[in-house]
């Protein structure tokens, strides 16, 4: 018998689809009982994410695009990434022979349109390395490159981790911080409660333990009233000081939806920023459809600014991805538009209104660029920078 609940508003997965969730919750459960009752929303959010074969990034499900449950900017089409390319040309002519390294590269649509980009633009890197975590998109990856630029793939090298230090160039990550397992808390007036999930009658729920020390530091630092419930991205901040610690030269470009500190934790967001998707529908049950939905949180940009800039990189820019993209190119690459070609030129457009517009991907979306070594102003925040709002 499943053990997913019923939710009538949302479609329902196939039998197939339960049966392959069922094993994931029989995993975490084990994992539950091992840990005496509950484990901390990070590791159910990590575990209902990457576990291997089970997960919902590890196992086999479609997730981008329409057919999956979302879509993000790369599978729009390839605007997103030419003009992240023209940015990253100005970076590569200031480091001659350095590398671009991406990380969770998704279904390789960004990997694949912004190879072919530099490559018309006489910029190709001589390495182009994807860390990615699950082995299913890899592979992924690896056939879209083979379908459409064949010729591309002796530049492209799998990881499975970070480069050792003396990393020289560009380390892009476009919704990766968002799919970092992140801590949930709730405040009260005894230094906080960590959110965990625990195993009662045959479901997932939620419990609460003490605060660690870590988790209460950031809370006092936070100051918020009580019963305030969001979210603190302690691997996402992590990561960040990994790549910091590898990075010799050049610059980390993260694109993703998010707000500085102060909005992060505005009073309006007492609930956090936690949400689900599943075949295109949002809702903030992660207890739901456990491996079969993404699960995501918003990005705290001033926690990874400050994780960045106290790890030795500078804050280079900071702005919304539609002012990004107008800064790094969009005129030249809607230049190239035949518009006699009335097909294509819907296509631009409606592509650019997604990327750009504030009630769409516009205005939540942001890009923040952290550096080492780089003296420049970057193109893409030339339109407007606004680090100092972080
Ligand atoms: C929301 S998807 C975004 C995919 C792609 N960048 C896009 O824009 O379509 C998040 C991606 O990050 C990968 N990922 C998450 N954490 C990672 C980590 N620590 N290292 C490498 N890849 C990671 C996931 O497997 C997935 O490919």
């Amino acid at each position: 018998m499943s053990r997913i609940p019923n939710a009538p508003s949302l479609p329902q997965p196939t039998p197939e689809e339960r049966a392959l969730s069922q094993r994931l919750i029989d995993l975490i459960r084990a994992e539950i009982a091992r840990a005496g009752g509950a484990i901390p929303f990070a590791r159910f959010m990590d575990l209902a994410l990457y576990a291997p074969e089970l997960g919902y990034y590890s196992a086999g499900k479609h997730k981008f695009g329409v057919e999956g449950d979302f879509v993000t900017a790369p599978e729009l089409g390839a605007v997103f990434a030419q003009c992240l390319a023209h940015q990253c040309v100005q970076i590569l002519v200031a480091l001659p022979n350095s590398d671009i390294l991406e990380v969770g590269a998704g279904s390789g649509a960004l990997a694949v349109q912004f190879l072919l980009e530099l490559e018309r633009l006489g910029h190709l890197p001589e390495n182009y390395f994807i860390l990615e975590i699950s082995s299913t998109l890899r592979a992924r990856q690896r056939a879209l490159f083979a379908e459409l630029a064949t010729h591309l793939l002796v530049r492209v090298h799998w990881l499975d981790t970070l480069p050792s230090a003396g990393f020289r160039g560009i380390v892009l990550g476009n919704e990766l911080l968002d799919a970092m397992p992140a801590e949930r808390f709730r405040t009260d007036a005894h230094g906080g409660a960590q959110i965990q999930v625990g195993w009662e009658n045959n479901r997932f729920v939620w419990r609460e333990a003490r605060a660690s020390d870590a988790l209460r530091d950031r809370l006092v630092t936070l100051g918020l009233p009580d019963g305030y419930v969001s979210e603190i991205g302690f691997a996402a901040e992590g990561w960040v000081r990994n790549v910091a610690d590898i990075l010799e030269q050049g610059v980390l470009l993260l694109v993703d939806y998010g707000f500085p500190g102060h909005e992060f934790y505005h009073p309006q967001r007492a609930a956090g920023t936690l949400m689900c998707h599943y075949r295109h529908r949002a809702h903030d049950d992660p207890l739901l459809f456990v491996g079969l939905q993404d699960i995501t949180v918003h990005v705290d940009f001033t926690a990874i600014a400050k994780a960045g800039t106290e790890a030795g990189l500078d804050l280079l820019g900071y702005t919304s991805q539609a002012l990004f993209l107008l800064g790094s190119g969009l005129e030249d690459v809607a230049a190239r538009v035949d518009p006699t070609d009335a097909r294509a030129h819907l296509q631009f457009t409606n592509e650019v209104k997604k990327l750009t517009l504030p009630h769409e991907m516009g205005e939540l979306f942001k890009v923040i660029a952290l550096g080492r070594g780089i003296e420049m102003s970057l193109a893409g925040f030339r339109l407007q920078n606004r680090r100092d709002r972080l």
